[in-house]
């Protein structure tokens, strides 16, 4: 395949995956993904006990994107590690955990899980916006170093770690040299920017439940920022091996290929598959190989990176 790539030196089939939270909570939905053409299974974000999450409704869709405050819904982490054996039956495509946690004991205890289970790849969220009286590690740089130092040596499996979105390019810097210095093999950016509003003026109301209607914004509102934030590690992260998964607003194989210029070396996407549900994966890759070709771009790094400045 032209869009094949690695994350962390693991093969992936093709350039597009699902985020972390879309079609991937049950058992039936993971099930459908092993079968679907996504180049990764992501589990749910995983918390020791399972939990319905928050109200409803939870999430609503807009003309160009989402607002979502799930609150965690999962099943907990023993029952994804349960699942994951017959998943890898299933397909041969490599399975990104995602950690999610009250404390940093809960992240040790589930990073430690995986570690010692089938999956190929651990993604650490630092950045759930969803969660009362859980502020945000990856707005926290003491707080972020002294977590990903405690999960480093639990195991030989790839770690990386899911972001929120930097709107200072100094505070992208500081996140990088945490990841630098605690031997990250990748990063997701961006997650759902926290603290959005939308307000439907007919209604007068909000447009979803938990937090007085309060969220995190996905879909076409953040793809510049998303882009921003990959290209800003791309650069920072030059002379290093650590591989950058773009997420944020991605609904065509152009978006794709957007990300690709940027230096995404695989992209995952939420508020499409939510919308248009699992054969977007296949739609959005195989219009990502129609422009690589029509452009003569062989491999994803031949292209990785190769955005002009004017
Ligand atoms: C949830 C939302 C997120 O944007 C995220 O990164 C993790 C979890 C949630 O509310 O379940």
């Amino acid at each position: 395949m032209i869009t094949s790539t690695k994350i962390a030196d693991i093969d992936f089939g093709s350039y597009i995956c699902n985020a972390s939270g879309v079609n991937d909570t049950t058992v039936e939905e993971l099930t459908q993904l092993a079968a679907s053409k996504s180049a990764a299974i992501v589990v749910k974000s995983a918390t020791i006990e399972s939990r319905v999450g928050n109200p409803e409704p939870r999430l609503a869709h807009t003309d160009i994107g989402i607002i979502q405050s799930m609150g965690w819904p999962n099943l907990g982490y023993k029952e994804y590690i349960k699942i994951v054996p017959e998943l890898k039956k299933l397909s041969n495509k490599p399975i990104i955990a995602s950690v999610a946690g009250f404390c940093d004991e809960d992240y040790v205890t589930i990073t430690a899980a995986y570690q010692n289970s089938d999956v190929d790849l651990i993604e650490i969220s630092l950045s759930c916006p969803n969660i009362d009286g859980h502020p945000q590690a990856g707005y926290d740089y003491e707080k972020a170093g002294n977590l990903l130092k405690k999960l480093n040596g639990l195991g030989k499996k790839p770690i990386g770690v899911k972001l929120p979105p930097y709107l200072d390019s100094a505070k992208q810097e500081q996140m990088a040299k945490i990841i630098t210095d605690n031997n990250i093999s990748f990063v997701t950016c961006i997650n759902s920017p926290g603290n959005a509003l939308i307000i439907d003026p007919d209604t007068e109301a909000t447009l979803i439940k938990p937090r007085e209607g309060f969220g995190g914004l996905c879909g076409e509102y953040i793809k510049p920022i998303a882009l921003g934030n990959v290209r800003g590690f791309y650069n920072l992260f030059r002379d290093k091996d650590i591989s950058i998964i773009g997420v944020g607003g991605i609904s065509t194989g152009r978006d794709a290929f957007e990300f690709l210029l940027a230096g995404a070396d695989a992209v995952q996407v939420g508020s499409i598959l939510e919308k248009e549900g699992l054969s977007c994966l296949e739609r959005i890759d195989n219009e990502l190989a129609n422009i690589m070709e029509s452009k003569g771009y062989k491999t994803i790094s031949e292209a990785r990176g190769k955005l002009k400045t004017i």
